[in-house]
């Protein structure tokens, strides 16, 4: 690929509008981002069609900001997973595009963008990511543990199979009345409250990599029945523990049975600050090495998406296997290896 080859990423999977561009791989031009999450406030969660109508509303602005007067040489967009009505607006807008600017259009998989988002620092990407490593895609749709042999080459190892962790903390904040999205709102209140005050459960599902979160949500809501007074930091401090210590136990484990060195952790929740911490202090206790995706990329965000298909273009390129362009949305994509 030409050392100047600039992709244009497309994001709008979920409650964000974003368009990115990437310059050589390597140096975000731009990565503007229209957070819906005023629209969803008030239902203390994402309401699909409010997410489709804003998506359709901002996403030719949001573009237009992005590219400003840059040449494209592609147009990437997230082809799912996600919710199918921003999924479509975001398709249609990045085929437009590439039609008028006649240049390659590629979809690639939003949650491989979670991945990749951990390669970027200050607004560059440093190619600092060391394989094999473990990766946790922790967000308010996903939570998944996969083995990552090299770029592109994934083994799903589990999933959860019901809440994803960014959901119990959202559904969570909502039982104690605090406000959307509850992530930061509980992260926030635990740091008055005392970690061990409420015994809350750690379900680690032994012989599987799978997650569950909502046996924890309803200790939760169990917890608030039965109490006629509560302190809210005793609360979010222990259910907070108690999901970051589901989350670093299992990710540890799953990097100790693979004897891998390296993890690497994005999405939403990447940003709460106990994980980051405990998983560090965990990780480093071990010999290992985790990448975290900077805070300000770990929602989603189309940098992610402009990356994950540089990385796809030039796998294709210097393998000369065919890429595989994904441009039919699905909104339950799987994680597939190139
Ligand atoms: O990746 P993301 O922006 O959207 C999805 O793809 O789902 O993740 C949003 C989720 C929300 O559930 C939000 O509550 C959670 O990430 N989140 C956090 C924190 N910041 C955001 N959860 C725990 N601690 C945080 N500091
Ligand atoms: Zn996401």
């Amino acid at each position: 690929m030409k050392k100047d080859f600039t992709i244009l990423g497309i994001e709008s999977t979920c409650d964000e509008t974003s368009a990115a561009l990437l310059k050589g791989g390597k140096v975000l031009l731009s990565n503007v981002i229209y957070s819906q999450i005023e629209e969803h406030k008030k239902y203390h969660g994402v309401v699909p069609e409010l997410a489709s109508r804003a998506h359709a509303a901002k996403i030719a602005t949001v573009i237009a900001e992005a590219l400003q007067d840059n040449p494209i040489d592609c147009v990437a967009f997230a082809s799912g997973p996600g919710l199918p009505g921003g999924l479509m607006v975001g398709r249609v807008a990045a085929e437009t595009l590439a039609a008028y600017k006649n240049v390659p259009l590629i979809g690639v998989n939003h949650l491989e963008g979670h991945l990749f988002a951990c390669d970027f620092q200050n607004g560059e990407v440093q190619n600092r990511l060391q394989f094999p490593l473990i990766a946790l895609v922790v967000s308010g749709g996903h939570t998944e543990l996969w083995y990552v042999k090299n770029y592109g080459q994934y083994k799903v190892l589990g999933k959860t199979r019901d809440d994803a962790a960014g959901e119990a903390f959202d559904k969570v904040a909502k039982l104690l009345g605090l406000a959307y999205p509850g992530g930061p709102q509980v992260s926030a209140q635990a740091l008055q409250g005392r970690r061990d005050a409420i015994a809350f459960p750690r379900p680690l599902l032994p012989g599987t990599w799978e997650f569950s979160f909502s046996g924890i949500k309803t200790a939760v809501s169990y917890y608030l029945r039965d109490h006629q007074q509560v302190n809210v930091p005793d609360v979010c401090a222990s259910f907070e523990t108690a999901m970051v210590d589901t989350l670093v136990t299992k990710t540890l484990q799953a990097a100790d049975k693979y004897k891998v060195r390296y993890v690497a952790v994005g999405g939403g929740v990447a940003a709460n600050s106990l994980l980051r911490q405990t998983l560090q202090e965990q990780a480093a206790k071990r010999g290992k090495t985790v990448y975290f995706v900077d805070r300000k990329l770990s929602s989603d965000n189309a940098a992610m998406i402009a990356l994950a298909a540089y990385k796809k273009l030039e796998y294709a390129q210097t393998t000369g296997k065919p890429l595989r362009a994904n441009i039919d949305i699905n909104p339950n994509m799987k994680v597939r290896s190139w």
